[in-house]
């Protein structure tokens, strides 16, 4: 079985462009010595768009550079949408993705923003999944390894003057990837910047769009100079509330409330957020989405009451933090060690993304798009 022409009803006329065998490569056979998003599969998958004739030429093609003109619009204004998912080999060899739907929904409102031609998402996700059959291989079996799924839009017209784009490329690539921070499940030490801000109100800081991440790049450096592994931004007007760090969601436990920033606009929404929330709420925990400030983050650090702070993204899963610094100080969070609250997280959310028996209850709760088969064999 190959599994790539099962699909009973393709919704997306996908052209099938096999790489030769002899060009084909070796999945590694560990992914401990594998960086994050540095190797990718066999195959990817891209769609053009153009005014007046929509999405067009969708194909499966060898993994491989793209044909663009320097004078490509993305290449100068950044006008692009891009996502990340992941896709999981279960304990019976099933390939499972979580909750897709959600990062084609999370597209569809990067493109309203960045003036991008949207996605049908019964569509992008039946491409994909011929995608995942196809370089099904690719997806790593060692615990907590995963095959990370990165989608992305970008503007192709060849113009250098300032406007909507008229030509697109949408195109979908894989990368087998291990943890995303070299500690793994382990604590990891943030910096809140009081120096940089990620994204102001009535910008794009919900979007996933490259330029949020490309104004990180000069704080995330500095940081990572003085010991710290990411940077936690505050927001754009006042510097006292807390927004996200720079590749995940924040969360912390104060007086066993677990609270996250609400969603204002200048910070993304992320699905392992969403996940988290519903998670807590159906365990019963007090769990607020609310305003939270740098000076209530230190009080509680200070007094003890804040006992916990963990982040949650695709690419971080749930990553605890051990200490915060700011203004040159730096805050122990409890012992320094994972606390409780986010191993409980940690344990079901991968127990419901590697498709484990015990969470299968929960799963449904999580939201019934929760996991998506797309294994040749079911
Ligand atoms: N915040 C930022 C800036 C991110 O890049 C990510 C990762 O995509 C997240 C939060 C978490 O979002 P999600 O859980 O959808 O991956
Ligand atoms: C994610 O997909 O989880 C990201 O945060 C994107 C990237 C920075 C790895």
């Amino acid at each position: 079985v190959t599994g790539v022409q099962t699909c009973a009803l393709p919704i997306l006329e996908v052209k099938l462009n096999k790489a030769s065998p002899e060009l084909l490569k070796t999945p590694p056979a560990s992914m401990s010595d594998v960086v994050f998003g540095t190797k990718f599969s066999d195959h990817m998958f891209c769609m053009e768009w153009e005014d007046g004739k929509g999405w067009h030429n969708a194909e499966i093609k060898p993994y491989g550079p793209l044909l663009m003109e320097p004078s490509a619009m993305v290449l100068h204004y950044a006008q692009m949408a891009f996502e990340g998912l992941k896709a999981y080999r279960t304990d019976s060899g099933e390939n499972v993705l979580f909750r897709p739907r959600e990062n084609f929904k999370r597209m569809n409102r990067t493109a309203q923003r960045m003036c991008l031609p949207e996605l049908d998402v019964e569509e992008v996700l039946d491409a994909l999944k011929q995608l995942l059959r196809l370089d099904s291989a690719w997806v790593p079996h060692e615990s907590g390894t995963t095959l990370y799924i990165r989608p992305t839009i970008v503007a192709t017209e060849e113009a250098i003057g300032l406007k909507v784009s008229s030509k697109y490329l949408f195109f979908i690539i894989l990368s087998p990837v291990g943890p995303y921070y070299s500690q793994g499940f382990n604590p990891v030490k943030i910096m809140v910047s009081d120096k940089y801000v990620r994204a102001v109100p009535g910008g794009v800081g919900y979007a996933k769009t490259g330029g949020n991440y490309a104004a990180s790049i000069l704080a995330e450096k500095e940081a990572k100079e003085l010991g710290y592994t990411q940077v936690l931004w505050l927001d754009a007007v006042e510097r006292r509330y807390i927004e996200e760090v720079g590749a995940m969601n924040i969360f912390f436990v104060i007086n066993d409330e677990i609270v996250t920033p609400q969603l204002t606009g200048s910070i993304l929404p992320g699905i392992t957020r969403m996940s988290v929330l519903e998670l807590g709420k159906h365990w019963g925990l007090k769990v607020s989405a609310r305003r939270i400030s740098i000076d209530e983050v230190l009080t509680g650090l200070k007094d003890g009451s804040l006992t916990e702070v963990f982040g949650a993204g695709t690419a971080a899963v749930i990553s605890p933090v051990g200490a915060l610094s700011y203004k040159e100080e730096e805050y122990q969070v409890g012992n320094g060690e994972t606390g409780p609250v986010a191993s409980r997280f940690y344990e079901q959310l991968t127990g419901i993304q590697y498709g484990k028996e015990a969470e299968r209850s929960e799963e449904r709760r999580v939201g019934k798009e929760c996991r998506s088969r797309w294994s040749p064999y079911h």
